[in-house]
């Protein structure tokens, strides 16, 4: 039987006190709502709807990115029973398991969700839900259970008598999976009466045990998981929490980190053994680091391949590629389509975009190089510029093997320099090399002798 997921977004989360809607802050690098989506995913529902409605453009255009997820809308918030009532008839959902998540819960983990989908798909129970016991149960909906220990009824923290909510400590997180035809044919008995004047998808606990229908609670005893973002401490303590998942996970892999607790690793990236991840460091979207690298202190890379044996260290790098054994840094920027060969070395306040930089070719200082071609044992002087841009087009600069480019050379482009040439420090390139050839471009020189010191005597005479 085929599982849907329900993730309810409709919200505002006043709390956040935001122009944008809750569920498109981030997490990390990845949006809230897109952490229950995955998880869902990765737990094996076919299907994901997901229930928009606050800032509801700006929920689809995150959603988008996100393969296959169906979007309907609630106009209206009355409520997560309506959110969930909305999705189902939208979407058409009649059959199979349905598993509802809310979207401002980004930790849940893809096993526990399998778990709870599990026992209503084996036919143990027609609903089941995860509790919880947090150290602060203020604000969430809380537990009631029977004689036998059955789960009899959800209340909300703003329904609850003063004696309710000091002694029911055991909450809903709001992770719940039912039996998809039972829950659409009594998921109109809902009322709005209460606190909130909402339709409660926690009433429908009530609502199946009314039918004889078995609702099932399984305890979450990890906390961490389950911790709804309400406000932006909040979503800062949900960031510690996956920081710390993450980077345990890494080290439990062969990952070293001096720091882990100022490194900060997204949901997608690939670390390999044995290599080092120093303070301040940021790897983000589809990034891959190989092994035996140092990367770091103050490296911040996004959507970078990085091959093994490389040492980054203060660099930024975004949408790159570099090959085994190169040293970036410190202070280097690799932007657009830098791909650095291997053994290549970039060093202090270098930026490369869109360049190929050749086996083992050097830019040590001060340079840029954007829309170059470089060939193998190249040696870039410090201050060196590709003049890439004539105020409208982008132009190429392409230089050959085993080139040495003197200090301070100006290349318009398009040029070319062939294999094997040099060029003087100071030259301004604008006409193509030929291989193995000198290009000089520098202004005659001229040495007086004693001028220097028969000035600095005119100079006082005339003063005194
Ligand atoms: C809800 C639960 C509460 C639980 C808590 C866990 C209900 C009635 N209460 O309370 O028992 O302890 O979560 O965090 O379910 N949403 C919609 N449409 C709506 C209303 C809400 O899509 O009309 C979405 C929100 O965007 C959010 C989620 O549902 O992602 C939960 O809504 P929220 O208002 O945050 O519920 P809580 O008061 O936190
Ligand atoms: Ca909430």
């Amino acid at each position: 039987m085929s599982i849907t997921a329900i993730v309810l977004a409709a919200g505002e989360g006043t709390r956040m006190r935001s122009r944008h809607p809750k569920v498109a802050h981030k997490l990390l690098d990845r949006p809230l709502v897109s952490w229950p989506v995955r998880a869902a995913r990765e737990a094996g529902a076919e299907r994901v709807v997901t229930v928009v409605g606050h800032g509801a453009d700006e929920v689809r255009a995150i959603l988008a990115d996100e393969k296959g997820v169906e979007c309907v809308e609630q106009t209206e918030r009355r409520g997560t029973g309506h959110a969930c009532r909305v999705a189902l008839e939208g979407a058409d959902v009649r059959e199979g398991t349905v598993v509802v998540l809310y979207g401002d819960s980004p930790l849940l983990r893809a096993e526990t969700i399998r778990e709870l989908v599990g026992r209503v798909e084996q036919g143990d129970t027609d609903a089941a839900l995860l509790t919880m016991t947090p150290p602060d149960p203020t604000g969430y909906g809380r537990i009631v259970t029977d004689e036998v220990g059955r789960v009899k009824a959800i209340i909300e923290d703003k329904d609850c008598t003063p004696e309710q909510r000091a002694s029911l400590t055991e909450c809903n997180p709001g992770v719940y999976a039912f039996d998809a035809a039972r829950l659409r044919a009594h998921i109109g008995e809902l009322t709005c009466d209460n606190a909130q004047g909402e339709y409660y998808l926690t009433d429908m606990v009530e609502v199946f045990r009314r039918h004889g229908l078995s609702v099932e609670a399984v305890h979450c005893d990890d906390y961490s998981e389950l911790l709804g973002v309400n406000s932006r401490a909040q979503l800062a303590e949900a960031a510690r929490i996956m920081q710390r998942r993450i980077n345990e996970r890494l080290m439990a892999e062969g990952v070293s980190m001096l720091d882990p607790t100022t490194v900060w690793v997204g949901p997608d990236v690939a670390v390999g053994r044995d290599t080092e991840l120093l303070p301040m460091t940021m790897l983000w979207g589809e990034t891959s680091v190989g092994e035996e690298c140092v990367i770091g202190p103050n490296t911040r890379l996004t959507n970078a391949t990085v091959a093994d044996n490389v040492s980054l260290e203060e660099t930024v790098g975004v949408d790159v590629t570099i090959e085994r054994d190169v040293t970036c840094g410190p202070r280097a920027y690799l932007r657009g389509g830098a791909h650095v060969l291997a053994g290549a070395h970039v060093g202090t306040h270098v930026e490369i975009k869109n360049s190929v930089i050749g086996e083992g070719s050097k830019v040590p200082h001060l340079s840029y190089i954007g829309d170059c071609t470089m060939g193998a044992g190249v040696n870039i002087g410090g201050g060196s510029i590709t003049c890439n841009y004539d105020g409208v087009h982008k132009n190429r600069t392409t230089i050959g093997d085993n080139v040495f480019v003197g200090s301070d050379t100006m290349m318009v482009a398009p040029v070319t320099i062939g294999d094997g040439a040099l060029v003087g420090a100071s030259s301004c390139v604008t006409r193509d090399v030929p291989a193995d050839a000198l290009y000089l471009e520098r202004a005659e020189q001229r040495i007086v002798e004693g001028y220097a010191a028969r000035r600095l005597e005119r100079l006082k005479r005339d003063e005194a």
